[in-house]
């Protein structure tokens, strides 16, 4: 009867040829040796650990649809001209433009060393967030 698979022929697999001239199970312990190599562990490896954040835009960033928006939202109930907690107000453009100049802003939204963590009580800021006041800052703090 024909074998269905003729091993003294050369054999690809996915990974290894094998050509097997020294009778067939040289290859096969081989097969086995290198197989781990050729399969990923689990979906994960394939997926990737750590898949891709979604995109963060940074470049439409201004001050008025990005930045005062999120400090209303985030900031000025403590940072108001009546709660002026740290003796910081950020109602107003001058005021958010002054302690972006001097590197508070940054500062306490990163939670850098040497600065009290913003916003107090509550969750840090997105990084896509961070992201986007930083272009604004690196953009000079303009009023735009
Ligand atoms: C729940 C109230 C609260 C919220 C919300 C809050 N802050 Fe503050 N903030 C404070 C207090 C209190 C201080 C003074 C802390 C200190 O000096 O240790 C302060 C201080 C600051 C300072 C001055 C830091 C310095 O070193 O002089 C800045 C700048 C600041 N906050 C920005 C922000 C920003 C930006 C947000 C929003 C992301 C925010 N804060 C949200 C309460 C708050």
């Amino acid at each position: 009867m024909k074998p269905v698979l003729d091993f003294r022929k050369p054999l690809v697999t996915g990974c290894i040829p094998l050509a097997p001239r020294r009778g067939w199970w040289p290859s096969l312990l081989l097969l086995v040796a290198l197989l781990p190599a050729c399969t990923y562990d689990n979906a994960a490896d394939l997926l990737g650990k750590n898949p891709p954040a979604p995109a963060c835009d940074t470049v439409a960033t201004t001050f008025s649809t990005s930045v005062a928006p999120l400090l209303q939202q985030r900031c000025v109930n403590c940072h108001n001209t009546n709660v002026r907690s740290g003796d910081v107000s950020l109602s107003t453009y001058a005021q958010v433009q002054r302690v972006a100049a001097d590197g508070r802003l940054m500062g306490v939204i990163t939670h850098a060393p040497g600065y009290p963590a913003m916003p107090v009580g509550g969750a840090k800021l997105s990084d896509c967030e961070i992201a986007r006041i930083r272009a604004w800052v690196r953009q000079g703090a303009p009023n735009n």
